[in-house]
């Protein structure tokens, strides 16, 4: 056999038909929760001019190390989306819709991660952002949007994590109480954390070393020096979470790998997957990045939810199978193949689904075909039926397999009676 001479780039990989259809059907059910909580479909470039991406923090893996990045023919430096906050924020200040602006979202986003199950380098993401309310209340309702849509897929081993990073009131402080720490342990430290506790001391948080697991646990923490009005706000969110009945655990240490959050944290963990790559969804308020991209001061939360992972939770779950049959009617034409091209465009005005077999093959090699189709019924050309101006339906599936032959001009009525 001939070698292929290209594969799909490491860390990317094909979504064949099936797997795209499921992925599809994943997205529109997203969609369909979002439309119903009030959010408007946002769709931004792919690419934006690379400091857009930057205020997503200096200290992060995902701005040092994971950034597809490129000058193009015009001189700029951009890069492929590594996320969508920062590019849907950039929409709102450029755009100026007015507020509360609530926008849900989708597509593939870019990493250049070392690529194992569960990280990719093109990843997919469905996600959500409002912008111009501090409102506790909207904190919980996208938290809660979240958890629905992973309840609608028929997740079960699903958790959600919950913190608050604090704001400019009180997070001054707190790192301050952080740095201490650290510098007094800094030997016992990772050369690793040692160099992020200068940039960025929270992100030393994030570390997953052995090393600096002893050190993490005994830390100060956030929610400990959280300011009276941001731990209100707190407690406004898991008060209306509670209500809702939405199960939480309070994360002291969860800092996200990103830096543009301030209070309200959060992320689901799916325990049907392996542990590292097993965050299915995180987001948080991030009130200072509109100003950060030379807008006017409006605070934000959102989330994104991994697509790929939640279909590996799925899988691992056994919930949301792969859609049904693609098509509800197999064209089977033996007088040549022109009836079934005629036929397809008929039935495809009136919303019946066909296939079709091509190259003039026996009647059984398309009626094999037809099999594997997956269609309920086979519409049957002959010579008979092309001088006769009919055409013979057959039920592929069922019981009942008896055929009846109708005039080409009941034909669409005939099968959507069948098939309803
Ligand atoms: P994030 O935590 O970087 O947040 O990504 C969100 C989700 O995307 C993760 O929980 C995970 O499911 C999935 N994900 C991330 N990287 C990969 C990868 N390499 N391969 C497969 N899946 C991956 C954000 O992106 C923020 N923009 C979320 C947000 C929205 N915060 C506020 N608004």
């Amino acid at each position: 056999m001939a070698q292929a001479s290209f594969r799909a780039p490491k860390g990317t990989f094909d979504i064949l038909p099936g797997a795209a259809e499921r992925h599809r059907a994943l997205v529109n059910a997203f969609g369909e929760q979002a439309r119903r909580a009030g959010y408007g479909h946002v769709m931004t470039p792919i690419f934006e001019d690379l400091g857009v991406f930057k205020r997503i923090g200096e200290s992060t893996d995902v701005v040092t190390k994971e950034m597809y990045d490129f000058v193009a023919k015009d001189g700029k430096h951009y890069a492929l989306r590594p996320e969508l906050t920062a590019a849907v924020v950039r929409s709102f200040v450029q755009h100026r819709p007015s507020t509360p602006w609530k926008v849900w979202y989708e597509g593939p986003q870019f990493r250049y991660e070392r690529p194992q199950a569960g990280r990719y380098r093109q990843f997919f993401q469905v996600g959500v952002e409002a912008l111009g309310t501090e409102d506790p209340a909207i904190d919980a309702e996208i938290v809660a949007l979240a958890w629905r849509f992973y309840q609608s897929l028929g997740l079960s081993q699903v958790t959600l994590l919950l913190n608050s990073l604090g704001d400019p009131t009180c997070r001054p402080a707190y790192l301050e109480a952080l740095t201490d720490y650290f510098r007094r342990r800094h030997d016992e430290l990772s050369e690793q954390s040692q160099h992020t506790l200068q940039v960025n001391p929270l992100r030393v948080l994030d570390s997953k070393r052995p090393e600096d697991q002893v050190i993490i646990d005994d830390a100060p923490v956030m929610v400990d020096h959280l300011s009276p009005e941001t731990a209100e706000h707190f407690g406004g969110v898991r008060r209306v979470l509670d209500r809702l009945g939405i199960p939480y655990d309070i994360s002291p240490r969860l800092v996200r790998g990103l830096d543009y959050y301030t209070r309200t944290t959060f992320e689901f963990a799916s325990h049907a997957l392996e542990g590292a790559q097993n965050a299915i969804g995180g987001g948080g308020r991030y009130d200072a990045l509109a100003a950060d991209l030379g807008g006017p001061d409006t605070p934000g939360i959102g989330f994104a939810l991994g697509v790929d992972r939640i279909l590996l939770a799925c899988d691992a779950e056994g919930v949301f199978p792969a859609a049904p049959a693609l098509v509800d009617v197999f064209l089977i034409d033996t007088t040549g193949g022109e009836e079934a091209a005629v036929l397809q465009g008929v039935l495809a005005a009136d919303g019946i689904a066909s296939d079709r077999a091509y190259d003039a093959r026996s009647m059984k090699a398309q009626f094999r075909a037809a099999d594997r189709s997956g269609a309920r019924l086979a519409v049957i050309v002959g010579e008979d039926e092309r001088a006769a101006g009919t055409a013979t339906i057959r039920p592929l599936t069922g019981e009942n397999r008896d055929q009846v032959t109708v005039a080409v001009a009941t034909l669409v009525d005939e099968l959507t009676k069948r098939l309803s």
